[in-house]
């Protein structure tokens, strides 16, 4: 028997969410944000009880989890940062800043800093092209980044909690 780890409110939250479509998958996506809730992530276990959920295989449930950079898929930092690496962004400098940050921060896309203040990872379209390069930090979203804007703004992060 598998074991579940979602909780009776978040189970009955995606099954009202999945009432609201003509289809159920369409509540994916909410399903994936219910679902990470306050742990901040989704897991293997917590994945297959969304699809379950939703009547859907857990290659689509993966597939999406792993698309969209607001639905993590393990444990974070205290602060995330999601550069994006898009088409837009790419050409206008994204992979000079993902060096940049992968330097200030001594990680790689997809891992945690060592002492937890940060995760870092690339994205896909943040939705703000005219605005290339862009990156999301926490919740807020910048735009038109240079070194020095990056430089800034993680620093302010890192200072924001009283971490530095
Ligand atoms: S391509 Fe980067 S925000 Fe759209």
């Amino acid at each position: 028997m598998e074991t579940y780890m979602l909780n009776d409110r978040q189970i009955e939250d995606i099954e009202s969410r999945s009432k609201a479509y003509p289809r159920k998958r369409s509540a994916l996506l909410e399903a994936l944000s219910i679902a990470q809730g306050e742990k901040g992530y989704i897991d293997g276990v917590d994945a297959r009880q969304v699809a379950d959920l939703l009547s859907l295989s857990i290659a689509e449930v993966h597939g999406a989890a792993t698309f969209y950079h607001m639905i993590r898929n393990g444990p974070g930092g205290k602060h995330s940062v999601a550069l994006c690496t898009n088409v837009s962004c790419t050409l206008r400098g994204a992979k000079e800043i993902s060096l940049l940050i992968q330097e200030r921060l001594g990680v790689s896309p997809g891992e945690v800093t060592e002492d937890g203040r940060f995760s870092f990872e690339e994205a896909q379209c943040l939705g703000c092209c005219d605005g290339a390069p862009c990156m999301m930090v926490d919740d807020e979203l910048h735009g038109n980044l240079t070194r020095e804007e990056v430089e800034r703004i993680l620093e302010d992060s890192a200072g924001k909690a009283g971490d530095i």
